[in-house]
C-alpha cells in the first residue's frame, strides 16, 4: 500500500504497514487471536500482494517533548509514536475484504477498532469497492457490534472455519458503501468518532472488552 501518514489534529494517526512496523503487529497479534499469522504472512502481504491493503494506527502524543537528535531519528524509523491497531483488507474488483483488524489490548474500547475500520472502509471506496465483506466469529460479539454499526448483515455462515475450536465464521457485508447514502452516514459516524478520539485521554478507556 503506498501513502502518506493521514490524520487530522488527533493525537492517533494512520499509515501503511511497514516492514519496520510488524513486530509490534505481532506483539498484538499473538494477544488478539488464537490462529496468529506468522510474520512472513504479513511480509507477504505488505511487499507482494498487490491486492492488499494494510494499516497502522499510532497513538502520536506518547513520547516526552525534548529529545536528542539521535532519539528523533529513531523514532522516525520506528514510527511516530506507539502502534496501537491494525488491520488490513483485499481489494478484488469492487470487493473490499477486511482480511484483519486488531487493536491494542490495552487500548481498547477507545475507539481505535472503529477508527481503523471507518479508514479502512473510506480507502476501500476510495480505491473502487462497492462492498465490503469479512469472516467473523459467531463468538465475537464486540467485533460483530462494531460491523453491525457500520451497517454489516450476517449474509452467510462458514462452518468450522476456524481451525482451534472449529468455531463457525458468519460471513457478513455491507452493500452500496459508494452510494450518497452511505459516505453521509460514513461522514456522520466519522465527526462523532473523531471527536470521541480527541478527547480520549491517555488511560481508561469508555469500556473493556470481553
Ligand atoms: C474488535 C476490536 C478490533 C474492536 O476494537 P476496539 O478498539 O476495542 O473498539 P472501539 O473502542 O473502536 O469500539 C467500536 C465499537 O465496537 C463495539 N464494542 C467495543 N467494545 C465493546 C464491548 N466491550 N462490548 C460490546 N461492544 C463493544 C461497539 O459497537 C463500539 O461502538 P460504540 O462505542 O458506539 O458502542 C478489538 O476488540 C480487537 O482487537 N479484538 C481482538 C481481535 C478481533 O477479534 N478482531 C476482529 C476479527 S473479525
Amino acid at each position: 500500500m503506498s501513502g502518506a501518514v493521514r490524520g487530522n489534529g488527533l493525537p492517533y494517526k494512520v499509515a501503511p504497514m511497514r516492514w519496520e512496523d510488524v513486530p509490534a503487529v505481532m506483539a498484538i497479534e499473538h494477544r488478539s487471536f488464537t490462529l496468529p499469522w506468522s510474520d512472513y504472512t504479513y511480509r507477504h502481504e505488505i511487499l507482494e500482494n498487490h491486492h492488499s491493503h494494510y494499516s497502522v494506527v499510532w497513538r502520536t502524543d506518547i513520547s516526552a517533548s525534548k529529545r536528542s537528535n539521535w532519539w528523533t531519528r529513531l523514532r522516525r524509523k520506528n514510527g511516530p509514536g506507539k502502534l496501537v491497531g491494525y488491520g488490513g483488507f483485499w481489494l478484488i474488483l469492487d470487493e473490499a475484504h477486511i482480511s484483519t483488524i486488531a487493536s491494542h489490548p490495552d487500548w481498547r474500547g477507545r475507539g481505535i477498532g472503529e477508527f481503523l475500520l471507518v479508514e479502512m472502509i473510506e480507502q476501500g471506496i476510495s480505491l473502487g469497492a462497492s462492498m465490503i465483506t469479512l469472516e467473523v466469529r459467531v463468538s465475537n460479539t464486540v467485533a460483530k457490534n462494531l460491523y453491525d454499526k457500520y451497517g454489516f448483515v450476517i449474509v452467510g455462515r462458514r462452518p468450522r472455519y476456524y481451525r482451534d475450536n472449529n468455531e463457525d465464521a458468519d460471513l457478513m457485508t455491507v452493500e452500496h458503501v459508494n452510494s450518497p447514502d452511505y459516505r453521509e452516514r460514513l461522514k456522520s459516524f466519522r465527526a462523532a468518532l473523531d471527536e470521541q478520539l480527541r478527547q480520549n485521554p491517555l488511560c481508561n478507556g469508555r469500556k473493556t472488552t470481553a
